[in-house]
């Protein structure tokens, strides 16, 4: 095993690239905005030492679980709110009771129950669900993070600057983040404009990218994703602990 640094990433590539990877095949049929090289992605980066990984939008389960499966040190942590059910004709809009999509809920219990049950060797405590909107969890509860990947739909400018201002100081000195959907060059722009408004928070040390030609591509990386290694900057974390709070001058009296 090894660190999860650039040469890891470009293994992981390599392998994820044939779809190789130590994945089943339950964990490869999920149903999901995922396909088996995006999986397969997941599960050989969560191969190194000691990952804790973030998956924001976990759906049904395809990306949160492709994490822990053969990989005995890897922790998981997924988030989702079953706000968004992709098989429905207006997907935004849940019908179930508490306004969110029940189906969905069932699915990925069901997931969840079944990958712990099941999978050979696996330690059922490296995986935890969130449930709720991923602005609004708290990540200081879990270590920090050193992958994520950020695939929170449908979302918006604001999604992106929630994702910059409270998951990214969750996520390690060095950390790898993935960014799903950029086949679409709206939202690769959408997320070049996001990377400009928040570049004092870190710098990037290198990048992989996988456009697919369509979107929802199986043989490839579903959506497309733009991999990113990530160094946070010191300097904003330690300019907000230091930076004096603004007193009102008291008003002289005439
Ligand atoms: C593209 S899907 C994720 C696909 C998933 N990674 C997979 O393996 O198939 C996006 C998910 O984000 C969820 N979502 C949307 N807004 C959210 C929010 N604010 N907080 C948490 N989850 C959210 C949706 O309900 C949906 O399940």
């Amino acid at each position: 095993m090894g660190k999860l640094n650039e040469a890891w990433v470009n293994a992981a590539f390599q392998e994820a690239d044939l779809s190789n990877s130590k994945l089943d095949k339950f964990h490869n049929k999920i149903y999901g905005a995922a396909s088996p090289r995006l999986l397969a992605l997941i599960n050989n980066l969560c191969a190194a030492d000691n990952v804790n990984y973030l998956d924001l939008g976990s759906y049904r389960g395809a990306t949160l679980l492709a994490a822990t499966m053969g990989n005995p040190t890897a922790t998981a942590v997924g988030v989702e709110n079953y706000s968004y059910e992709q098989t429905e004709i207006r997907p935004n809009e849940p019908d179930g009771p508490g306004g969110i999509w029940e189906g969905m809920k069932n699915e990925l219990s069901y997931h969840i129950n079944r990958h712990n049950k099941e999978t050979p060797d696996i330690n059922p405590e490296a995986t935890t669900l969130v449930e709720g909107d991923f602005a609004e969890v708290d990540y200081s509860k879990f270590p920090k993070f050193n992958l994520c990947f950020m695939d929170i739909f449908p979302n918006s400018p604001d999604t992106y600057d929630t994702f910059f201002e409270k998951v990214l100081p969750h996520l390690s000195h060095e950390s790898v983040v993935i960014f799903a959907g950029v086949s679409d060059q709206d939202k690769m722009e959408i997320i070049n404009k996001a990377l400009l408004r928040h570049q004092d928070k870190f710098t990037e040390q290198y990048e992989v990218i996988r456009i697919t030609h369509s979107m929802a591509n199986h043989k490839h990386y579903y959506n497309g994703i733009r991999l990113m290694g990530l160094k946070k900057k010191l300097i904003s974390t330690v300019k907000k602990a230091v930076t004096p709070k603004k007193v009102a001058t008291p008003k002289k009296e005439a």
